[in-house]
């Protein structure tokens, strides 16, 4: 099975979790744009949805599911997304897409956070995917600095094929930072939130996932 093959499997298994007459948080990426794919065949049973990003909000509205403001919604049943890479606990590094502050604020007030990804995504110990750490922009330096004294090496993230600094759906700057080996992600988020000037770190262990379900060649793995 191709990789596309796999998140479209999860995709499809995820349906099972979406409840009748809710409102869904939608996660950004391309296995998110699977699930959504999935969720306009089945768009008349749920009450509409919250995005995690404009991407995901135009394709939701483009296969015609209502997408709400979340400051206009008292509560979400479940949020769907992918991510970068998961360990066994269901700590995950998010944020390839760009999309992760808009991604923690949606998961956080949600009741149930599903995990779709490939298989190729489960690791033991995170951080050879960077961990995107999205910024302010004039506190760039001063954020690269602090991760920089945390180990890591912090690279800009640009607009593809320019020279320019990719600027995310809030305005902010994007650092990914490769060489950190996250052994403890709950600690290391607490402390990358503490860095002024850090809007938010797409290390999502404090707040986890409660199931993944993985692509695996044999099928769907359900971690819980
Ligand atoms: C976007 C994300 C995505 O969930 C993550 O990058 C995985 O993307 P894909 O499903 O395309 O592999 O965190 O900000």
């Amino acid at each position: 099975m191709t990789q596309d093959e796999l998140k479209q499997a999860v995709a499809r298994a995820a349906i099972e979790y979406v409840v009748d007459n809710e409102i869904i948080g939608v996660g950004t990426g391309s296995t998110a744009n699977f699930f959504i794919d999935e969720l306009a065949k089945i768009k008349d049973r749920i009450k509409g949805t919250v995005a995690s990003s404009e991407a995901t909000a135009a394709r939701l509205r483009g296969h015609g599911i209502a997408v709400y403001d979340l400051n206009d919604v008292p509560a979400i049943a479940v949020y769907i997304d992918g991510a970068d890479e998961i360990d066994a606990s269901g700590a995950m590094i998010k944020g390839g897409g760009a999309a992760l502050t808009r991604e923690k604020i949606v998961a956080s007030v949600s009741k149930q956070f599903v995990c779709i990804a490939d298989g190729s995504k489960l690791v033991d110990v995170m951080g050879k995917f960077p961990l995107p750490v999205e910024v302010v922009p004039m506190a760039r330096e001063a954020v690269a600095r602090a991760l920089s004294a945390l180990g890591g090496v912090p690279k800009l993230r640009l607009k593809p094929g320019t020279d320019e600094a990719f600027v995310t759906d809030n305005g902010g700057q994007l650092l990914d930072v490769s060489g950190l080996s996250i052994t403890d992600p709950v600690a290391l988020e607490a402390q990358i939130n503490q860095i002024v000037g850090v809007i938010a770190v797409g290390l999502f262990a404090a707040r986890g996932a409660n199931v993944c379900l993985l692509g695996m060649a044999e099928g769907v793995k359900t971690l819980k």
